[in-house]
């Protein structure tokens, strides 16, 4: 899909980070877009400010990990606009933990945010893609889609699994040659992810409280301050979709961390050093 103008797009996630830097970028290329987010406030405040910007674009609260939350997306976007043509599943949240730490309810939680809110997502939007007749799916996984860091094994499972959702997705596209899909695999970029406990709903916190989780709510963070440009990921998002390219790697490290892995995996090796380590 190489004209955007006059398109409409869906991103999730989009009241903060990535999402929001997809859905402005989207807007100034000339699409109406619906922006989902579980964020209230945050959500209506991005999209006062992309209307204000000259942009259109609409907001629904969504709950991303509800099938029910999804459909009524794809209900709202249809009234609001009558098509869809770009859908990018960003929404996403971390637990940290190890393996023999982890809750079920930290599971439960990271999976349904992070992959059925995926698979809700190709479900409900790809029939409406295709009676469009043009778009792409847009998957964010993450550089834990490729290799698994100690510290974030819920996280690590959902993204191996966006990477084979999407990747079969791609697949099952063939017989459509306008509509096509990437994952989007970034490295560390500026954003509020490792504040991600502030979304975590009550039903789901671990002894009845509220975790801090990689940093504590609502604290700035060094993790991620001097980490790439948001903005700079959703250009590269729009580059693959133009010239319709499966995979988006934001940084070299995770090149090199996949031919390492490439390498060792074809001598039956062992895993190298992983980029990251959680587990402090
Ligand atoms: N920032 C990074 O370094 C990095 C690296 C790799 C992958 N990612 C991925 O990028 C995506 C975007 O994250 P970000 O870094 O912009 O973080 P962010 O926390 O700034 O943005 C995530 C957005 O998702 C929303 N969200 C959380 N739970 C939701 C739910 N149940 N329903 C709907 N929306 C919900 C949040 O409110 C927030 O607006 C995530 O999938 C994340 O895993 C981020």
């Amino acid at each position: 899909m190489d004209n955007f103008d006059g398109k409409v797009g869906v991103v999730t996630g989009a009241a903060s980070g990535i999402g929001r830097s997809m859905a402005e970028r989207l807007c100034s290329e000339g699409m109406s877009v619906v922006l989902a987010d579980i964020e209230e406030e945050n959500l209506h405040e991005t999209v006062d400010q992309i209307v204000a910007d000259g942009g259109t674009a609409t907001g629904v609260v969504t709950d991303v990990s509800s099938k029910d939350a999804i459909e009524n997306l794809a209900s709202e976007t249809m009234k609001k606009y009558g098509a869809v043509h770009v859908l990018h599943n960003n929404a996403g949240v971390v637990a940290a933990g190890l393996l023999d730490d982890l809750t079920v309810n930290d599971w439960e939680w990271t999976i349904g945010v992070n992959l059925w809110s995926v698979i809700y997502g190709i479900q409900t939007f790809l029939p409406l893609i295709k009676e469009s007749g043009e778009g792409h799916i847009v998957n964010t996984s993450s550089s834990e889609g490729l290799q698994a860091s100690a510290g974030t094994g819920a996280y690590n499972v959902t993204k191996f699994g966006i990477v084979a959702l999407t990747e079969t997705l791609s697949n099952e596209l063939n017989p459509f040659p306008k509509i096509n899909a990437s994952v989007l695999c970034p490295g560390p970029v500026r954003s509020r992810i490792v504040e991600s406990e502030r979304n975590r709903p009550e039903r789901l916190w671990n002894d009845g409280a509220p975790a801090a989780g990689l940093v504590e709510n609502d604290q700035s963070s060094d993790l991620l301050a001097g980490a790439m440009d948001p903005a700079l990921v959703a250009e590269l998002v729009v580059q693959a979709i133009q010239t319709n390219r499966f995979w988006i790697i934001t940084h070299d490290e995770t090149k090199e961390v996949v031919q390492q892995r490439a390498a060792a995996l074809l001598e039956n090796g062992s895993l190298s050093a992983p980029l990251y380590d959680f587990s402090e």
